[in-house]
């Protein structure tokens, strides 16, 4: 019984291991922005849990800088939805998009200000007007599907 239990789990993990919607494995079909993407999530995780503790300070200003380089070069990447745009609306749609990552930027820089000044409330603040500059953002310009 135990053998078919073991068995049974090794099953389980291959299948998981395989299935496309699984990213705890290198997925070599990411876009390139979904890799500058990955790269901001991950940073801003690890700043959310703490931004408020002093002694992290210089590591925080740190991650902010990290995320805004992976936002200055996404910033020249085209979301992967600028092809289903009419020829004609590309333009305009790449136009945007640059715009609001040049905002989300901005509101790092104010992130990375208030944090130098010791300022934790507008920190957490500034944190919330990102949570919903990404959601604009992919609202706007990310495929559906995710
Ligand atoms: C500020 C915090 C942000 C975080 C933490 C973040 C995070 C992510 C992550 C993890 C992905 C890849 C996985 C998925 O699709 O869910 C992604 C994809 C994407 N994000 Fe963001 N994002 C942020 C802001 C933005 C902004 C401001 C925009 C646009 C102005 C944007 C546009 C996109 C697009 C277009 C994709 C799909 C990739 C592609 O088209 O190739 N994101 N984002």
């Amino acid at each position: 019984m135990k053998a078919i239990t073991a068995l049974l789990t090794l099953a389980t993990a291959f299948t998981f291991a395989l299935s496309p919607g699984n990213t705890a494995f290198a997925a070599d079909d990411d876009t390139p922005l979904t890799k500058e993407m990955n790269g901001v999530n991950k940073d801003l995780r690890k700043l959310k849990k703490q931004v408020a503790d002093a002694s992290k300070k210089d590591e925080n200003i740190g991650l902010v800088d990290d995320i805004k380089k992976h936002l200055v070069t996404g910033r020249d990447m085209e979301p992967a939805t600028t092809k289903d745009q009419p020829a004609d609306k590309k333009a305009a749609f790449i136009a945007k998009y640059k715009e609001q990552i040049d905002s989300t930027i901005k509101d790092f820089d104010a992130l990375s200000a208030a944090i130098k000044a010791d300022k934790a409330d507008e920190a957490k603040t500034l944190l919330e007007k990102l949570q919903k500059d990404k959601e604009q953002g992919h609202k706007d310009f990310r495929p559906d599907d995710k």
